[in-house]
């Protein structure tokens, strides 16, 4: 089934009847397709795939933005559609793909219609708090957990809405489930910045706080650190660190079981997801439980 949406996208694009556009599209590298297995899971209708494929089409456009944003030069592992055909074809690839999204998303009912557009606002808001919070070291948690809900939880929460809405199933409770294991996807995305090395990661390893990203671990170390400790991890913000200087802040997450504690807190997120759903459902326990014991 997640084969099927893959081949509905392609369509898409191809229904656009540009060439160069499909070529760049080709260079796509696909992900893990969180959304569409959410998505099929839930609905086993033939427009869920449709829907998937909508959703992914949003996802990857956002993408293609982020990576212009973040000067990203890889994206999983291979090297991003900016480094390759520059800043211009990068944003106009996301304009396309998101465009013709929602030319297909007009066909499905107001509902799906509004749910989905109304978190592709969100993922917008969510990335320019996302800029903006990378000027300064962020300590405040709730400030992160506003940005990650938008940027990433938003979308993944109105995925499994719509699909409950196709499906007649209780498009709250799924939507809450979507929500949480959202806000866990995100939180483990950014254990790993720091866990893994480069070559697992398909992008630079600590790339988050050199950009200025001060992520859920980061924040829980400075909660953690005595007055030195919390000058020293200031020095080091947004900046590229030597050996020596990563040496140090690896002590620190090992000595203060900042990673730890943010591993529970996405696992705990985990959890929640699950109690939302009225009945127990054994995929999207094991969605759920993948997503946050995964290592890349
Ligand atoms: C990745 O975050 C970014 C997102 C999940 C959302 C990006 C959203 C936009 C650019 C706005 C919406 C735009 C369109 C066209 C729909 P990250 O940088 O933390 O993750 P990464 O390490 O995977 O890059
Ligand atoms: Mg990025």
């Amino acid at each position: 089934m997640v084969a099927a949406v893959t081949k509905q996208i392609e369509q898409f694009v191809q229904e656009l009847g540009d060439e160069r556009s499909y070529e760049l599209f080709t260079k796509v590298p696909s992900g893990k397709m969180l959304r569409t297995k959410l998505i099929l899971q839930i609905a086993k209708t033939p427009e869920a795939v449709r829907l998937a494929a909508i959703v992914e089409m949003i996802h990857a456009a956002s993408l293609l933005h982020d990576d212009v944003i973040d000067e990203a030069t890889k994206r999983r592992g291979v090297d991003s559609i900016n480094a390759i055909f520059g800043n211009k074809s990068a944003i106009m690839l996301g304009d396309i793909l998101y465009s013709k999204a929602f030319y297909e998303l007009t066909k499905f009912s107001s509902q799906i219609a509004q749910t989905i557009s109304h978190a592709v606002a969100l993922l917008s808001l969510g990335e320019l708090k996302d800029v903006e919070l990378s000027n300064s070291f962020n300590s405040n948690e709730e400030s992160y957990f506003d940005m990650i809900y938008k940027k990433t939880a938003s979308l993944i929460e109105a995925s499994a809405k719509s699909a409950a809405i196709l499906a007649g199933l209780d498009s709250e409770a799924y939507g809450l489930y979507g929500k949480n294991l959202g806000l866990a996807f995100q939180i483990v995305d950014d254990i790993l910045d720091i866990t893994q090395n480069e070559q697992t990661l398909g992008k630079p390893a600590l790339a988050d706080f050199a950009e200025g990203k001060t992520t859920l671990p980061y924040i829980y170390l400075y909660q953690s650190l005595g007055e030195d400790d919390r000058q020293k991890l200031l020095y080091l913000f947004k900046k590229e660190l030597n050996p020596e200087q990563k040496a140090w802040l690896f002590d620190k997450f090992e000595e203060t079981g900042a990673i730890q504690r943010a591993k529970e807190q996405a696992r705990a997120l985990g959890h929640e997801a699950l109690e939302q759903l009225h009945k127990s459902d054994e995929k999207l326990r094991q969605i759920m439980e993948e997503l946050i014991e995964r290592t890349y």
